[in-house]
């Protein structure tokens, strides 16, 4: 097996530059056009089958390895957020008003650096890696989009791999873990109707007000007594809109939030209480409630097989570095799309750095990352696609 390390930090400027570049021309979802261009200039550089287009700006570039055997997919995504960036760093974005937050900039140069790594030992592979740029992973659905626009297909890969750069973990710390990894999402929106009245003759109209702030505590339940205290769910309600001024009661109040959960059950247990509660106690109050549940993402299950293989990968590769075999977020990504019935497994390359600054979580307008963690990335997951075509 070649060393992917050594081979990782010896195009570590290359890595870099790339990244760097990014992060100064962040663009949003769907509207990738620049970073997609580069994408595929670096991959048609190589010689490689490269495809462009797939769901707006998703690039996709096989890999043939010198003999035949199974696909693997390896996944990037290259989007950015509305945010206004306020690290001060000589690379922050020139694009007003959107950052690289989540460290997309870097998965992206880590694709590109993964493409190298794989294309110098492609005569050794046993099978082809299928390597996927991947628009709109924030909430937009880009996963979802390039699955519809075949991106599973011709060929379909036999296995997946997917990872995140990820400040909530210092560098040196690599989060590998079989089953659920990240969690499904939801976003809800109710509509609690009352009838409105002058504020100093309540008796007269139906305060939606106060059936909100009665849902509301009553939705802190669902998590609290319905859901097996050793289950995990989230409920939030992250948005209250009503009335307009200190002496009206008014009509109506509308929310907003979201849901989280691992398993099917628990969030079928979720959106059931989640529904009596809204409208029960909306009723209670004299009040009807509307509300609904909007799909955003299910949950990233990792295949216990392909999570054993890569903390295999991380222990030969980083014997030093620390490896973390039971690490969840409630945090939601679109790859579950692309795992849903392929084994894969998604993982975190620590890459936060307390004494540089470099730890401000991410959708931070002070996010950056230890860099050091590009090389990392880049030789785990090279080594993880080329351990499964040996
Ligand atoms: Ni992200």
């Amino acid at each position: 097996m070649p060393d992917f390390i050594q081979e990782a930090e010896a195009l570590f400027a290359y890595t870099r530059a790339l990244r760097r570049d990014f992060h100064m021309h962040p663009e949003l979802g769907f509207q990738e056009v620049r970073t997609a261009g580069i994408v595929a200039k670096e991959l048609n550089q190589l010689g490689l089958e490269v495809s462009t287009g797939i769901a707006e700006t998703g690039v996709v570039a096989m890999i043939e390895g010198g003999k035949p055997g199974p696909v693997v997919l390896c996944r990037f995504d290259m989007d950015a957020l509305p945010i206004t960036e306020e690290t001060g760093k000589d690379y922050a974005s020139t694009n007003p008003g959107v950052m690289h937050a989540c460290g997309h900039d870097g998965h992206t140069a880590i694709g590109l650096t993964v493409a190298h790594l794989l294309h110098q030992h492609r005569e050794d592979l046993a099978g082809t890696v299928k390597l996927v740029f991947q628009p709109a992973e924030e909430g937009l659905g880009g996963a979802e989009r390039m699955v519809k626009e075949g991106v599973l297909e011709g060929p379909r890969p036999d296995y997946s791999l997917s990872l995140h750069l990820w400040n909530e973990k210092p560098y040196g710390l690599i989060g590998v873990t079989p089953g659920p990894a990240m969690a499904a999402a939801e976003s809800f929106e109710i509509t609690i109707t009352g009838k409105g009245a002058h504020g100093a003759s309540p008796h007269q109209g139906l305060d939606p007000i106060l059936a909100a702030a009665q849902v509301i505590t009553a939705l802190q339940s669902i998590v609290s007594r319905n859901v097996r205290p050793l289950e995990a769910a989230v409920v939030s309600v992250t948005a209250i809109e009503g009335g307009t001024t200190h002496n009206v009661i008014p009509p109506d109040v509308k929310m907003k939030g979201t849901i989280r959960s691992y398993l099917p059950e628990v969030r079928e247990l979720v959106h059931r209480r989640f529904g009596e509660i809204v409208k029960g106690v909306s009723a209670s109050m004299g009040c009807e409630a509307e509300y609904v549940i909007f799909d955003i993402t299910p949950a990233v299950v990792n295949d216990a097989g392909m999570a054993a293989h890569v903390q295999g990968v991380v222990q030969r590769l980083l014997p030093a570095d620390g490896l973390e075999t039971d690490y969840r977020t409630m945090g939601a990504e679109d790859m579950a799309y692309m795992m849903d019935d392929i084994p894969g497994c998604y993982f975190f390359v620590g890459s936060a750095n307390d004494e540089q600054g470099l730890n401000y979580g991410h959708h931070h307008p002070k996010f950056d990352f230890d860099e050091r963690a590009l090389p990392k990335a880049a030789a785990l997951m090279a080594a993880a696609a080329a351990d499964l075509l040996k």
